[in-house]
Formats: structure tokens, sequence, C-alpha cells
């Protein structure tokens, strides 16, 4: 999609009445992991971004097949439930979640959050990107709506995420509080026009 025809789009959400549109957001997703690294992406079906940026390094995890199913060629697909992941201890030197926690229950993300330190190793990080979710007021519409520029290194993707309101409020410290609970390291915490982006490292045993 072109940039004029992803700006009309978020512009079509922000003046329907029963969509609840943030203003279009761009990310930037830096190339940061080794080339040994086996990554997690959780959530990582739709666009998969993250297993754009890191191929066959990435294993991409989504409750929905047909998710999956759309994400281009490249990761390794497995189709499980991020609060019950099927792999040992310890598996993976690096995980994401790439506009994913917004799509997870606010009283279900300690669960996902605590699965992904179980599969990390000692050191390792989870990088988190979303966005800042109000609580809806009560003549709030059902529909929540990002529309996002996401700036990889060699392209950019417009795209726009969206999730039933109702239950999903999301914090910078909302999250790094239930990071830490779990016992991850809040590294960094960065805030972005309605974005936030977390570095949680995965203590050493
Ligand atoms: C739309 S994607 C987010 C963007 C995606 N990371 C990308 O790169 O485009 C969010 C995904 O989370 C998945 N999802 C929701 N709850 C989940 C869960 N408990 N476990 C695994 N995947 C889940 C949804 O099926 C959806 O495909």
């Amino acid at each position: 999609m072109n940039d004029l025809a992803w700006r009309l789009m978020a512009l079509g959400a922000r003046l329907s009445r029963k969509i609840h549109s943030v203003a279009p957001q761009t990310v930037r997703v830096d190339d940061v992991f080794g080339d040994d690294d086996l990554i997690l992406d959780l959530g990582g079906g739709g666009e998969g971004i993250i297993g754009r940026l890191r191929g066959h390094q990435v294993v991409a995890v989504d409750i929905r097949k047909d998710e999956l199913d759309d994400t281009p060629a490249g990761p390794i697909k497995v189709v499980a439930d991020a609060r019950n992941l099927p792999f040992p201890d310890g598996s993976f030197e690096a995980a994401t979640a790439f506009f994913f926690l917004m799509y997870v229950p606010a009283a279900d993300r300690s669960a996902v959050l605590k699965e992904a330190s179980r599969v990390l190793a000692p050191g390792a990080t989870l990088r988190i990107w979303d966005v800042v979710i109000s609580v809806p007021g009560e003549r709030a519409p059902n529909a929540f709506v990002v529309p996002l520029r996401v700036k990889l290194p060699s392209r950019t993707i417009r795209t726009g995420y969206g999730v039933s309101w109702k239950g999903r409020e999301m914090s910078a410290d909302s999250v790094a509080q239930a990071a830490r609970d779990v016992g991850f390291a809040v590294s960094a915490v960065e805030r972005k026009g309605q974005t936030l982006h977390l570095v949680l490292t995965r203590a050493s045993r």
C-alpha cells in the first residue's frame, strides 16, 4: 500500500464512530539480532514483521493457523498458545512480541510473559513493541485500532492492527510491572507517540 492510500485508510478509521483509532504511528525496528540467535516471535502471524527481518532464524508462534498462513514465507511457523508454549526451558536466545500483547487480554499477559521467560536462555532478551491502550469509556466503540508505519532496515510496511477494546488496557508501566513480577529485569522502556518499546532481560538462573 502506498503512503497516501494508507493515510486515507487511517483517516477513515479516525472519522468512524464505530472504531476508536489512535493517530497513525511510526515504529522503527532495528536489526539487533545475532546471526546465530534462534528468535521466538510471539503472535508472529499476520504481517510477520520479525520473520521478514530474520527469516529462518525466527520461530513464529500464533494461536491461529490462518494468520500464520498469511505470513510471508521464511520463519518456522508453529500454531500454539503463547500462554502454554510447546518448547523446553531455555530454548531461545531472543524473543519478540511485535504488536502482540494488544491482542492478549490484560488479565492473561502475565501468563504470556512467564512462558516467554521460561523458554528464554538466561540473559536473553524479550523485545516488545506495542501501543498504549487507555481504559475505554462507557460509550466507547468496541474496536480499537492503531494505523502503523513499520520502518525496517530495508523497507517500510504500512499496516494497521485492531482489537476489541474492552479488557485490553496497556501502558509501559503495566507491562514493565508484569514483567518484573515474573522475574524479568526491565532493561529499557521507550515511549514514542502512542507506541511503547520495552527490552526485558531474562534473569540468570
Ligand atoms: C496481528 S498479530 C500482531 C502483529 C504480528 N506480530 C506482525 O508481525 O504482523 C497478533 C497475533 O496474535 C495472535 N494471538 C492472539 N492471542 C494469542 C495467544 N494466546 N497465543 C498465540 N498467538 C495469539 C493472533 O492470532 C494474531 O495473529
